[in-house]
């Protein structure tokens, strides 16, 4: 019966970072699918208000839980939380993640001009903060890897699950002036794929979708300027690259993930999804 095939009644996820823009919009998608929430998020008040919103806009059960994904002791006390609260894991969604401005270079090519020692006032890679660099790597990276550690072997003791990752358009193809968070989505995606195969046997599907251009607080100082709230060149260079023409929505994620850790896609496994209005299919010309 295909009209079965999206449900997720009787199931539990676990989403990363669900304090924040798109992980609180998935949480939204998957409770109205019947699975019950539990949204992750350093920011604990921010994760409480995000469940609040899950469980006033779906009536379904969703909980907030205050977690660290850098920290695999915080990782296990939330997934006991998870489990004596929801009862079990069934899938994960990482969408903790994000990029940091001093891990950013302000050009897009670096130039003579712009060597250290030469007076020049940009930030190129030789700039670029280590700490920031560090950070921005660990979050995207070992954010993702920890907690499909934890949440994994919940899932594995179990009988199996879904996991989606969400990389970047950036891991295929990277973007200028934000090196250490392409090279950290590259991660994801390769992860996504030796997890995929690492996992089989434990059924334990593992995918990723990579979004395109979705306007939220980490990207928002790239893409628009703060003071007349119009497109910066790069935001400009986006759209016109982007065939259907505009932003994402965090609402143009739910069908891709609904796919990704129902029924739907039961012999699906180690992909990466483009969400991202033709961005990587248009060369540009
Ligand atoms: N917005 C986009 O255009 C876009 C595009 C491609 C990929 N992504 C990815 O999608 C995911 C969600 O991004 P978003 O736009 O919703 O960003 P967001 O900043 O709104 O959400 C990220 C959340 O992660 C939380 N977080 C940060 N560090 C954490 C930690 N150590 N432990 C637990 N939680 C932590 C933050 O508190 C925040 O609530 C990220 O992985 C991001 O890289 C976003």
């Amino acid at each position: 019966m295909t009209e079965d095939l999206f449900g997720l009644k009787g199931k539990t996820a676990v989403i990363t970072g669900g304090g924040g823009v798109l992980g609180g919009a998935m949480a939204i998608a998957l409770a109205e699918r019947g699975a019950g929430v539990a949204l992750l998020d350093i920011r604990e008040s921010a994760a409480g208000e995000a469940a609040a919103r899950v469980a006033a806009a779906t009536g379904g059960r969703a909980i907030g839980v205050a977690c660290d994904v850098l920290d695999e002791k915080s990782l296990a006390a939330a997934a006991g939380d998870v489990v004596r609260e929801l009862g079990r894991v069934d899938i994960l969604i990482n969408a903790a993640g994000g990029n940091a401005p001093m891990a950013t270079t302000s050009k897009e090519m670096a130039e003579p001009g712009d060597l250290p020692g030469a007076g020049g006032a940009s930030r190129t890679f030789f700039d670029l903060d280590v700490a920031a660099l560090r950070k921005v790597i660990d979050l995207n990276l070992l954010g993702t890897i920890l907690p499909c550690r934890v949440l994994g072997r919940e899932m594995a003791g179990r009988g199996g699950g879904a996991i989606v990752n969400i990389s970047s358009m950036t891991a295929s193809r990277p973007l200028t002036k934000i090196p250490a968070y392409s090279v950290a989505k590259a991660g994801v995606s390769n992860l996504t794929q030796w997890l995929a195969t690492h996992f089989a046997p434990l059924h334990i599907r593992v995918n990723a979708i990579a979004p395109g251009f979705f306007l939220t607080e980490q990207n928002r100082f790239l893409l628009t300027d703060e003071k007349t709230g119009g497109l910066t060149a790069r935001g400009g260079a986006v759209i016109a690259h982007t065939p259907l023409g505009r932003f994402g929505t965090p609402h143009d994620l739910a069908g891709v993930l609904i796919w990704l850790v129902s029924d739907a896609s039961s012999f699906v496994t180690g992909t990466v999804i483009p969400v991202d209005g033709g961005f990587s299919a248009f060369s540009g010309v």
